[in-house]
């Protein structure tokens, strides 16, 4: 199926804009997303969003019980960091602004691999977001957070009114360190899931950006179409994005309905760049009215 002339829904203005940038982030997605949720949503039960990254389409639907986790524990971390405390994170963001430039960067980059979760770890985490090349996490094997600056100044930083309603957006959510499949041992019929997961390697197994010490590997992507299929038993309603190649409509093909999104975008892999589509993949029928 494919979704080209699907009607995209204007964003309200009281919707939160995500806080972060994010590699495969999908603000672009997301208008075409919200067209394919089940016909019940939001009266479906709980939102679970267990690959969270900038949580584009959380943000966009501000769902009233949401399970929201991530497996980087530095980005959970800043997100239960603003649900409490938005006002001292403007703050901290305050004066980062102050200072900014190329030297302060890689300082405050070396400071944040020395310090412990805090609410100073966390405006660290925004600056480092807003400051560096393409918004890009990226770690080495020891965990270090590695790239490098973004020569944009001034960053653009949330605002404290930014914060506030992104605090007051996440309130009821329950916010986790996890693995996609812990995350949603607990969901039950009538929930909804949204997987977003890394894309697969298009070329060998490298990838540009690396969100955590741990890849996600071909193999992952295996297991992640059967984790659906097994929700798909309980009643949960599913939603996958993915990459439009061979390999990802091979898992899903049969058993669900994959649509094509009017979205495109440049991977690396191998030091190439591959322009790649988009699919949303479902496991409930998409009224395309
Ligand atoms: C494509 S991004 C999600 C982007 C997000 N939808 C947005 O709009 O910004 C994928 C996310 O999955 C997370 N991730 C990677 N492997 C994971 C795993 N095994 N379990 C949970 N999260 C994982 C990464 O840290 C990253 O934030």
């Amino acid at each position: 199926m494919s979704c080209r002339n699907l009607k995209v829904k204007g964003k309200s203005n009281e919707s939160v804009k995500p806080f972060l940038r994010w590699a495969g982030g999908k603000t672009r997605s997301t208008p075409f997303l919200v067209d394919l949720l089940p016909s019940n949503f939001p009266s479906t039960d709980v939102y679970y969003e267990p690959f969270l990254g900038a949580g584009s389409l959380f943000f966009y639907v501000e769902p009233q019980k949401a399970v929201l986790s991530d497996n980087n524990k530095d980005l959970i971390g800043c997100y239960r960091a603003i649900q409490k405390n938005p006002d001292l994170i403007s703050e901290c963001l305050n004066q980062h602004l102050a200072e900014t430039c190329e030297e302060y960067y890689y300082r405050m980059r070396q400071e944040y691999n020395h310090t412990k979760p805090s609410i100073s770890k966390a405006a660290l985490f925004i600056y480092l977001n807003k400051t560096c090349f393409n918004g890009l996490w990226r770690v080495n094997k020891k965990g270090e957070f590695n790239v490098p600056y973004g020569f944009k100044e001034p960053p653009c930083l949330p605002s404290k009114e930014d914060l506030r309603k992104t605090s007051l957006a996440l309130s009821n959510a329950n916010l986790l360190h996890k693995d996609y499949r812990e995350a949603v041992k607990d969901a039950k019929k009538g929930d909804f899931v949204y997987f977003d997961p890394p894309y697969p390697p298009l070329n060998g197994t490298s990838y540009f950006t690396h969100y955590t010490k741990e890849r996600f590997t071909k193999e992952d992507h295996v297991e992640l179409a059967l984790l659906a299929k097994e929700l798909t038993k309980i009643g949960c309603h599913v939603l996958i994005s993915n990459a439009d190649i061979l390999f990802i409509r091979s898992l899903y093909e049969g058993a669900f309905n994959i649509c094509e999104l009017e979205v495109t975008r440049w991977i690396r892999a191998d030091g190439k760049r591959y322009k790649v589509g988009e699919l949303a993949i479902t496991n409930y029928d998409v009224k395309n009215e």
